[in-house]
């Protein structure tokens, strides 16, 4: 049985009273600010030298380029990278193929919803830290989604409905999917080759931890909300995972928050750039050389956004501690190890049954 929602009147200047679901709405602290800083951006880092074909990981313009992306983990978390080696033409497919999706029938889009078994497909019931974001949402696995974490006895139930849905009616969504993801996980593994460096490690010490990698392409839609300033397209959370590489269109919304201060920071669109930022994974393998750093997403009343962001998750069966390279005496361990696998599965199930969960995005 469907039940009844309680609705409340908000008053919008330019709409009179507009009935919300109190769910959206954000606590006065948390709401965002309308009168943002523009001014001192998060980095821009330009990956040509990756890209040129006498590159080497050993010239000079490397060294640079590996001390821009160590500089911008330390005082940012986040950075933007352009001339990154992912041809337009496979995002400009996922986005207007994603784009298409989104505008299906509401019920079209609920054939393919995730659930309490299957954390693939779509949903618009996302809830960051007890607020509901206004958005909608659809969810891929890069690899093989029925790869389980060993601690796991997956039911027969389970392994059948852990697979990637895909709408029968937009063939064209799947393939411009797969040949993106194709793309941007060989960008993923570049910059995981450019921060193992920027920590002072050899340049595939972490790769190993992708061998059979869990990670996630994720299809996110903010429609145009009638109460901008009182919501949030995604709550203020830190990325759980390794990186995370977003693709945004140009409307804008997405916020960093400064580390040196405290104050949101508008991530200013740049075309065909990707906004990188580090997640607690890398911040326990750095034992907080680098930092995860929160952001969120404001809305706009007029405009619908729409963001691809690429979660690069290490296989289920790793353990996340702090690298053995990396500690010593005087700068002991700050982590216990933890599975990367049994962690997901705990936040996953948490966020269907403990509606008072800190949900990070994973
Ligand atoms: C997110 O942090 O999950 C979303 C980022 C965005 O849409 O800009
Ligand atoms: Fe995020």
């Amino acid at each position: 049985m469907v039940q009844a929602r309680s609705y409340q009147f908000y008053h919008i200047p330019a709409m009179g009273e507009v009935a919300v679901d109190p769910a959206f709405i954000q606590e006065v602290e948390h709401r965002p600010q309308t009168n943002i800083t523009e001014a001192e951006g998060i980095p821009l880092i330009d990956l040509s030298v990756l890209n040129s074909p006498n590159s080497s990981f050993s010239d000079d313009h490397l060294a640079n380029l590996v001390s821009e992306i160590a500089d911008a983990c330390q005082k940012w978390g986040f950075f933007q990278v352009i001339n990154h080696g992912v041809p337009s033409e496979y995002r400009e497919k996922a986005e207007l193929a994603s784009r298409k999706f989104f505008d299906l029938p509401k019920e079209q889009k609920l054939k393919v919803r995730r659930d309490e078994v299957n954390p693939f497909g779509y949903y618009d019931t996302e809830l960051t830290k007890n607020v509901r974001d206004w958005k909608e949402v659809f969810d891929i696995s890069v690899e093989d989604p029925t790869v389980v974490p060993a601690s796991h006895e997956p039911d027969e139930k389970e392994l059948r409905v852990l697979t990637n849905q895909w709408p029968q009616n937009l063939p064209e969504l799947r393939e411009a999917f797969e040949l993106y993801a194709e793309q941007i996980l060989k960008l993923a593994f570049k910059l995981l080759e450019l921060i193992a460096l920027s920590l002072g490690l050899p340049k595939s010490r972490l790769n190993g931890f992708f061998k059979d990698h869990t990670s996630r392409i994720r299809q996110n839609h903010y429609p145009p909300c009638p109460i901008a300033d009182l919501a949030l397209g995604v709550g203020r959370h830190k990325d759980g995972g390794a990186l995370t590489l977003l693709a945004q269109d140009d409307v804008g919304g997405l916020q960093v928050k400064r580390k040196t201060d405290g104050e949101w920071i508008l991530v200013k669109p740049t075309p065909d750039a990707y906004i990188i930022n580090v997640g607690d994974i890398v911040q326990v393998w750095s034992n907080d050389k680098y930092e995860s750093v929160e952001h969120r997403v404001m809305v706009n009343s007029e405009k619908e956004r729409f963001s691809i962001p690429f979660f690069f998750n290490p296989a289920h069966y790793t353990w996340v501690e702090p690298l053995e390279e990396l500690i010593n005496e005087r700068n002991p361990a700050k982590y216990k190890a933890y599975n990367w696998g049994q962690f997901f599965l705990s936040r996953r199930r948490s966020n269907f049954k403990k509606l008072d969960v800190e949900n990070l995005q994973i």
